[in-house]
């Protein structure tokens, strides 16, 4: 399914509502999150919603679906932090309510990430966001698509983006990052992918329209058969 809308913040409230009926549903099941400037808004909106008008958060089960390395506990640039900020702690979770990757260290980490993600009942909504170079997570460009949850080597691109916005020194930069793999991705129920802006209309229109292949990994998102592309206008002008 593809939903236009006509300015990114109905896009964020859209999204917002989604994340929030998946979040409250009884049963098993976690609700996943990615970080970046497209979702980052869409928390806030969850954030203000709950602000608004509270509902019972006692059933929300959350994961991350991907966290560099090696950076220090409670950074900023850390997404496992960015989450607490933007939905854990203004939904006044529980710590048992948030399973993220910062707490799994060592080469077996991502194992143990999926092991629990599955025990816990899996994933009922993963919401996505969308790299310019075609990235889900951290599958970059070239990533199989039989891959479970691994640790993934970093592109210049992401370090100059930690640089940029978190200022991180080139010299303490992660050089790995836990991710869920395509195929952990593809095992979730339900998948919801948000873009905005015109930079990625052109990937949008590979991912979706073009062949399925490893070298545009959103596009093994066609394999799947519940999933929602939320685009705002721009993002969707090239379809
Ligand atoms: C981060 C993640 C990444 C981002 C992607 C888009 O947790 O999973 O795949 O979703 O890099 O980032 P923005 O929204 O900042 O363009």
């Amino acid at each position: 399914m593809i939903s236009v809308y006509n300015t990114p913040r109905e896009l964020h409230i859209a999204a917002a509502w989604l994340w929030i009926r998946a979040a409250l549903k009884e049963g098993d099941g976690l609700v996943g999150v990615a970080t970046g400037t497209t979702t980052t808004p869409i928390h806030q909106m969850v954030a203000r919603i709950y602000a608004a008008a509270p509902f019972d958060t006692r059933a929300i089960q959350l994961c991350a679906v991907d966290d560099y390395t090696g950076i220090e506990p409670g950074h900023e640039a850390s997404c496992s932090e960015r989450v607490r900020r933007q939905l854990v702690k203004p939904l006044n979770l529980g710590e048992d309510q948030a399973l993220l990757p910062d707490g799994f260290t060592g080469h077996d980490a991502p194992g143990r990430y999926e092991a629990e993600i599955n025990q816990r009942g899996g994933i009922r909504l993963q919401m996505l966001g969308l790299g310019e170079d075609g990235h889900i997570g951290f599958n970059y460009p070239g990533t199989s698509m039989g891959s479970g949850a691994f640790l993934a080597l970093l592109p210049q691109s992401t370090k100059d983006t930690l640089h940029r916005l978190y200022g991180l020194p080139m010299d303490q930069m992660p050089s790995h990052g836990l991710t869920l793999g395509i195929r952990s991705i593809l095992m979730s129920q339900r998948i919801v992918i948000a873009v905005t802006g015109a930079r990625k209309a052109a990937i949008v229109r590979e991912a979706i329209l073009g062949p399925v292949t490893e070298e545009v990994p959103a596009s093994a998102l066609q394999l799947h058969r519940d999933v929602a592309w939320l685009l705002d206008k721009e993002a969707a002008s090239k379809l």
